[in-house]
């Protein structure tokens, strides 16, 4: 067997590709934690914002050095990166033995044999129906407790800024057998909690051969189902759809988490048009009423980007709004970064100065950091159940873990172990973590 090493960027998607293409790859490669010892170093790449694509070009660079140490290692990017660029990524990038889009996985094989052979090797090709749903993946960076399941790939929602839709293709569902198939056998091996993954899951469907529909609201209820032990989460979803009937299963069933990550983008109705987001500042709080009307407790977090296309203060200071309004209990927030081949960047002018972004970007900070706190301390004093996922990166006295609305949790080691159930109350927080008895 040879050694493969795997570096991973970007979204979960992502995280959980390279579990698949360490299942595709298994029969001749085991994963090593050691990069000086791979036979094989894959990039799984992002392209996202532009940041993200110029970390790994920097991280390229430095990899020149480790193959001239080790000539015969073969160096692959796969991802995002190499579907947006392309062959011409092998041109600028001279560390590159060969490249691999998204649907391309099950192709490495040959791809590597190509390589080591000296040809230019690299597929591209995006597919409509590749779901990888017949592969088991290789956990092989995990805690045994918690994983990730992929339930459908792509997206169809072409918003102005992303450059998802032209990096990841069109968006397809995964057949609900083979889902409740790997949910199972994570549950048999003593996973507890599984996440279900996609661009946006929300939009996920299904048709049976009997013509039966099943949509994201009865899958995760056959996935609950499997076994009350089993916590169930899943993200990313779209305000467009999040249904009536998804919120009433996240309300019916214990073990579908309290915690919906639910981006925005912005709180600016004029913003959300131009980005086609297709919702408004109104329609969004409707639906954010209507879960706290079904999960009194459930926590919200957002996505945000500040300084898109034309945003002005009064834009600005209406996400600042929105923020407020929902009481978020954390965000992701991002400057907005053009992304060639968009909407925006065909049609839009990048036209908010970078200090002004830079500016706007810490007032939606450190409104979020306040917001975040203030939720933590609503929670000082509540008993909650915590599945345990780890030691406290401070003390091994501590565990650390998470609990239904995906707050981490930190508390004394007692006789607990990794992957237990724990009822612990809260006496004390932080702005990022709850820490408790
Ligand atoms: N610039 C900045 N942020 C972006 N995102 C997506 N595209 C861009 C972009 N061009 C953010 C969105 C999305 C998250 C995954 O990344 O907030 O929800
Ligand atoms: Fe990055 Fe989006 Fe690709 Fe995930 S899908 S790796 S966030 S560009």
């Amino acid at each position: 067997m040879k050694n493969l090493y795997i570096e991973t960027y970007g979204c979960q998607m992502n995280v959980a590709d390279s579990e698949v293409v360490a299942a595709i790859l298994s029969e001749n490669y085991t994963v090593t934690t050691d990069p000086k010892s791979a036979d094989l170093f894959l990039m799984n790449t992002c392209s996202v914002r532009d940041n993200a694509e110029q970390r790994i070009r920097k991280r390229l660079r430095e990899l020149a050095a480790l193959k001239k140490k080790n000539p015969r290692m073969i160096v692959g990017l796969l991802g995002c990166m190499a579907e947006r660029l392309k062959e011409r990524l092998l041109n600028e990038e001279h560390t590159l033995d060969f490249i691999a889009g998204p649907d391309a996985y099950r192709t490495l094989p040959h791809l590597i044999q190509e390589a080591s052979e000296g040809k230019s090797a690299f597929n591209v090709i995006l597919s409509i129906q590749e779901t990888y749903d017949d592969i088991d993946p290789v956990r092989y960076d995990s805690n045994g407790v918690s994983a990730f399941i992929s339930i459908m790939r792509g997206c169809n929602n072409f918003c102005t800024y992303c450059v998802v839709p032209y990096t990841r293709g069109r968006e397809r569902s995964r057949d609900p057998k083979t889902i409740l198939h790997e949910a199972q056998q994570l549950l048999d091996k003593g996973y507890k909690e599984v996440t279900l993954l996609g661009q946006n899951v929300n939009s996920y469907h299904w048709k049976e051969d009997d013509g039966r529909a099943i949509d994201f609201a009865s899958l995760i209820e056959m996935v609950a189902q499997l076994s009350p032990k089993l916590r169930v989460r899943f993200a990313t979803s779209h305000p467009k759809d999040i249904s009536d009937s998804l919120i009433e299963k996240i309300a019916n069933y214990e073990n579908i988490c309290n915690y919906i990550h639910l981006p925005v983008q912005s709180g600016s109705d004029r913003m959300l048009k131009k980005m086609n987001r297709v919702y408004d500042g109104n329609y969004y709080l409707e639906r954010i009423a209507a879960i706290k009307k079904m999960i009194p407790d459930c926590s919200i977090t957002t996505d945000l980007i500040v300084g898109f296309c034309g945003e002005t203060e009064e834009d600005h200071q209406d996400t600042l709004k929105m923020m407020e309004t929902v009481g978020y209990s954390s965000a992701y927030m991002f400057k907005y970064s053009v992304r060639e081949g968009t909407k925006a960047a065909k049609d839009f002018e990048d036209d908010v100065p970078e200090e002004v972004k830079a500016r706007r970007f810490d007032e939606v900070m450190n409104t979020q950091q306040r917001l975040s706190l203030e939720s933590n301390q609503q929670d000082v004093g509540k008993t909650f159940t915590v599945l345990v996922e780890g030691f406290s990166k401070r003390s091994e006295e501590q565990l650390f873990g998470r609990n239904s609305q995906n707050k981490v949790i930190v508390f004394p080691k007692g006789n607990h172990q990794i992957g237990d159930y724990v009822e612990v109350t809260v006496t004390r927080c932080t702005q990022a973590t709850l820490i408790a008895d």
